[in-house]
């Protein structure tokens, strides 16, 4: 049986008045810390990351363990639970919680612990002046005013005015049992009603104003609801208490589709993620993995009800860097989400400057792009949440994303636009903060580039095709078809024309996935056709080809211009290898494309490397296996 080192009988308090005599509650004395703001502060903390950096922690099931820090001993008996957000030392018996842990190992009184840390997770203490009391009971009150106001909306929907709403989200098949874990209301077709009910619940209007629920007229007239006609979504802060909403309209015309709370000296919509508490929650504490980023509140709605209880979204505007801590506060590698449209892939872009300077070893983000002008809850309702699910499952890592950003921005067919692309692609990695992680993505865009101009001159040759002055990418030509669907063709060609090739890559060969299907048949055919001994010629495998009546890709294959072999063994042999490996990438299946993404990232990684191969080998079994079967029928 496996003890819980966290049995219940162990209270931290206890614990902290026998080891810490120095931990003084907070509230008492001359300083005032915030109600709450202790236990906000742990909740945004991961006490295995802030204890890490001084133990060295192993994950073992949900704990994490390493040597103990305040005795010499050998075995480790040192334990962290993120869960329970407590550490427990069983050589030294002492215990407690991330802010003993500062004090005891730095030395620091809990007011400095609590203000170093509050520091790291982006808190700021209020200053201990009467002011700041005042400050903070004002605040309590616009919370309660927004809480006032969720539950107010959250009645106006099950009474007669919240028929249409009803309606809307019957239609958009959000049943009533689930219309309370999300707190969806409807604001009133009014102008007074919800200012009327917040009053008459004691709220000042000051406060109303102010908590940003009412709008007063520049003349200083009567103040009117903000909110009309409108479902509404309440948005928490990170304790769970509402600061703040978005409204949507139910006319599909009506302008804007959605209003939210315009900044309020309770939301500052940039530092918040939608739903970020509960999906915290539903994610758990684990080491691998991350939240869900998707676009709209309606999104991380639909994704809940299909089972991804730890999506969230930001408030309508681009995701920021305060909100991508917010991610890896929960997990080190979030998915970001994007609809499937110019405006999506816009976004994607757009959020790889603001992730770049916070990457750390493993610690990273991956994107997902829908297809076809779709958001999730468009994915989910028309395919399900399998198709959901695989296409998550398919996110690309960031360094891929950044280098097709580049990539396409212009063709890279002059010494000059060579030169361009490497110099974008040198100053995004010279943004990452971290050192490892920077050197690790200088050398895989490096890589990438030769790899990439490598592929375009060995499919150039013979075409003489000249760069465009324009900018246009000008692709390699190649009669019957446009070149750019037949990504992959050289490095298949290549090792049909060199039996050797065909050997050292076969494995990179099996498991690679070409964007066009003739060049998969090209590789399925060589991969078939050739034996250990001898490889196949060109004409051989066309004939074959023909024969199962693939005559594209015999043709691709026959007027594919004439390669001259590179030396056996040598640098080109190497680099045509890792051009052939890029197209281990994903094909909805499993995860090895995003596995192989990482690898690539961190080269050195040997833990991923070994995932990869493991990856791999499974695949090509598959393969053969599939390859076997066909044969026998
Ligand atoms: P979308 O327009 O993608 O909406 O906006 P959606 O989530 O798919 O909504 P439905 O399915 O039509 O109901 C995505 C997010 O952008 C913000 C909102 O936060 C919304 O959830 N937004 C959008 C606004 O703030 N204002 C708008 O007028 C539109
Ligand atoms: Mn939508």
């Amino acid at each position: 049986m496996k003890l819980d080192v966290f049995g219940a009988a162990l209270s931290v308090n206890f614990l902290r008045a026998r080891h810490f005599p120095r931990y003084i509650a907070p509230m008492s004395g001359a300083i005032r810390i915030p109600d709450g703001f202790v236990d906000e502060l742990k909740a945004r903390i991961r006490p295995s990351e802030v204890i890490g950096r001084k133990v060295k922690l192993k994950k073992q099931g949900k704990e994490w363990v390493g040597l103990s820090p305040f005795t010499n001993e050998k075995t480790p008996s040192f334990y962290v639970n993120d869960q329970k957000k407590i550490f427990k030392c069983f050589s030294s018996g002492m215990g407690g919680d991330v802010i003993s842990f500062v004090m005891e190992t730095e030395r620091l009184s809990f007011m400095e612990a609590v203000e170093k840390l509050a520091d790291e997770a982006g808190m700021s203490l209020p200053k201990a002046t009467p002011e700041s009391q005042e400050q903070y009971d004002r605040r309590q009150r616009l919370i309660a005013a927004s809480e006032a106001a969720a539950a107010f909306y959250e009645a106006c929907l099950r009474a007669p005015e919240g028929a249409e709403a009803r309606r809307y989200l019957e239609g958009r098949g959000l049943r009533p049992q689930n219309w309370g874990k999300y707190r969806l209301g409807f604001s009133p077709d009014d102008w007074r009603k919800t200012f009327e009910h917040l009053k008459s619940k004691g709220f000042s209007q000051s406060e109303i104003v102010e908590a940003g629920l009412a709008v007063e007229k520049d003349g200083g007239g009567d103040p009117y609801d903000r909110f009309r006609g409108r479902l509404m979504f309440p948005i928490e802060d990170a304790r769970g208490q509402v600061i703040a909403f978005g409204g949507r309209a139910l006319q599909p015309d009506a302008k804007p589709k959605y209003l939210n709370s315009s900044d309020t000296p309770l939301f500052h919509k940039s530092r918040v993620l939608y739903r970020y508490k509960a999906a915290r929650e539903a994610f758990g504490s684990t080491d691998e993995g991350g939240l869900i980023v998707c676009e709209g509140y309606m999104d991380v709605i639909a994704l809940c009800e299909a089972g991804f209880g730890h999506a969230v979204a930001p408030l309508g505007t681009a995701l920021t860097e305060e909100q991508i801590s917010l991610l890896w506060r929960a997990g080190p590698e979030p998915v970001l989400c994007f609809d499937g449209d110019r405006a999506g892939l816009g976004a994607a872009y757009r959020s790889i400057e603001r992730a770049l300077p916070g990457l750390q070893p493993g610690r990273s983000v991956f994107f997902c792009l829908l297809s076809d002008g779709m958001d999730p809850d468009d994915l989910i309702r028309e395919q399900g949440p399998g198709a959901m699910g695989k296409a998550l499952g398919g996110a690309l890592p960031l360094v891929e994303v950044l280098w097709r950003r580049e990539r396409d921005l212009e063709a890279v067919d002059t010494p000059e636009r060579q030169a361009g692309l490497e110099q974008r692609l040198m100053q995004a990695a010279s943004t990452i903060q971290d050192g490892a992680v920077k050197s690790a993505y200088e050398r895989e865009l490096k890589a990438r580039m030769r790899d990439h101009l490598w592929q375009q001159r060995s499919a150039n040759r013979g075409t003489r095709q000249m760069p465009s002055r324009g900018g246009q990418v000008v692709q390699p030509a190649l009669r019957g078809g446009p070149p750019a669907k037949t990504r992959g063709l050289g490095l298949v060609v290549r090792a049909v024309d060199d039996h050797h090739l065909a050997e050292i890559g076969f494995e990179a060969l099996a498991v690679a996935v070409f964007p066009d299907p003739d060049v998969s048949a090209i590789r399925d055919a060589l991969i078939g056709q050739n034996t250990a001994e001898s490889g196949v010629d060109r004409k051989t495998l066309s004939n074959h080809l023909e024969g199962l009546g693939k005559l594209r890709a015999a043709e691709l294959l026959t007027k594919y211009p004439d390669i001259p072999k590179i030396p056996h063994g040598g640098s080109e042999e190497r680099e045509w290898l890792i051009a052939l490996e890029q197209y281990a990438r994903p094909d909805g299946a499993d995860e090895s494309g995003r596995i192989a993404g990482e690898a690539f990232a961190t080269a050195e990684d040997a833990r991923l490397r070994h995932r990869l191969v493991s990856e791999r080998r499974a695949r090509t079994a598959r393969l053969n296996e599939a390859a076997e079967k066909a044969d026998q029928s």
